[in-house]
């Protein structure tokens, strides 16, 4: 990813889900280099900044199962697809690393990705009291 995007990334969390990701923050949760992480780009723009149109980033945890730090597509890529081919790629890849389940933190507002999530089979595990600095958050995992 060209080292301008950043900025763009930051931007589109900040739409999307209303979280802010700071340099600090991107540096402690860590981009970990493996085949989980991708970039939603449109190639008619690209290299400028704007041509990104989403973002999947996901992580190792522990021994057993993969941990989806932010999927995030920008609002004119949401309900093409992506969010479903992307995280079917992920679940298969993860599986054939010898994982076994998914995880990740969703916001409780956040209605429609909790049934995208759903939908592909991860169920709410549990809620987290003040995981968001202005609300709560549910723990969702599926197996893979
Ligand atoms: C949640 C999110 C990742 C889902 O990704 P997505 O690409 O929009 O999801 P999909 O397109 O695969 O599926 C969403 C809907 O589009 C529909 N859809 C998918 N492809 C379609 C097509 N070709 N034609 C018509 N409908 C389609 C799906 O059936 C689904 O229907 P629903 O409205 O009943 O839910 C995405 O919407 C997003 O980034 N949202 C904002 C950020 C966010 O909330 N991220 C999650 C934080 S944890």
């Amino acid at each position: 990813m060209p080292e301008n995007w950043q900025a763009k990334v930051t931007e589109l969390f900040k739409i999307e889900t209303g979280e802010i990701y700071s340099d600090t923050t991107f540096r402690m949760l860590g981009i970990p280099e493996w085949h989980g992480n991708k970039l939603l780009v449109d190639t008619k723009l690209y290299p400028q900044p704007d041509s990104l149109m989403g973002v999947l980033w996901s992580k190792p945890i522990f021994d057993d199962r993969i941990r989806i730090v932010s999927l995030v597509l920008d609002v004119q890529a949401q309900n093409q697809n992506y969010g479903t081919e992307v995280l079917t790629e992920l679940k298969s890849k993860a599986k054939s690393d010898g994982k076994h389940m998914i995880q990740l933190e969703v916001r409780k507002s956040n209605v429609k990705a909790q049934n995208f999530y759903s939908r592909h089979g991860l169920k709410i595990d549990k809620t987290i009291n003040g995981y968001y600095s202005n609300e709560d958050g549910l723990l969702m995992i599926g197996e893979l």
